[in-house]
């Protein structure tokens, strides 16, 4: 199970980098669209039509933040009741509250656009959290609810008392 923790962690930060390529992939297309004479307006926007190169992008961003990341961070939060190591639990809920904050700032940018700026901080916050999720399962002894931290202070004070 603490396995299957790590590669749900790394998977994670690595949905959240195809999240950041998916949004500047569509946005870059966006650009490059006006800046050759090209408009872009709600039908177009609405439309399930390919309105120009690279808006794959945005259908992309939608589906892997609104359905997979979330999938995948529920399945997470389910495995770290199971991976029997320091603070599983803890990190696997922490990703998964920044994972809802991160969704339900996303479906808010169209009406509040200062909630992107808070948006982009904290996908990177996300992709910090599901590294050291990661990093905590890894390091974590096996066979031992405890992680490497408390195992590590543990020797060290054998060392001491030694
Ligand atoms: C990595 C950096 C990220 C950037 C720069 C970014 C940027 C944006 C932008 C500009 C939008 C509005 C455009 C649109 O509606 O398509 C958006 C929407 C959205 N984002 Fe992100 N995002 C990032 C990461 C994430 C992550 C990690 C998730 C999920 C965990 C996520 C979930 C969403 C959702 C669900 C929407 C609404 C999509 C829709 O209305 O169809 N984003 N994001």
């Amino acid at each position: 199970m603490r396995r299957t923790y790590f590669v749900l962690a790394s998977l994670i930060a690595g949905l959240v980098v195809v999240q950041a390529a998916a949004i500047a992939l569509g946005f870059g297309g966006l650009a490059h669209h006006v800046a050759q004479g090209g408009t872009f307006d709600k039908t177009m926007m609405e439309s399930q039509e390919s309105a120009f190169t690279g808006d794959i992008g945005f259908p992309i961003h939608g589906i892997n933040g609104g359905l997979v990341i979330p999938l995948v961070a529920i399945a997470l939060f389910a495995v770290s009741f199971f991976a029997r190591f320091h603070h599983a639990v803890r990190w696997a809920g922490l990703v998964l509250g920044l994972v809802i904050v991160q969704v339900m700032l996303g479906y808010s940018i169209v009406d509040l656009p200062y909630a992107g700026a808070v948006h982009g901080g904290n996908a990177l916050a996300l992709f910090a959290t599901a590294l050291l999720a990661a990093r905590a399962a890894r390091r974590a002894t096996p066979g031992s609810p405890r992680s490497a931290d408390s195992e590590d202070a543990r020797l060290s004070v054998g060392d001491a008392t030694a």
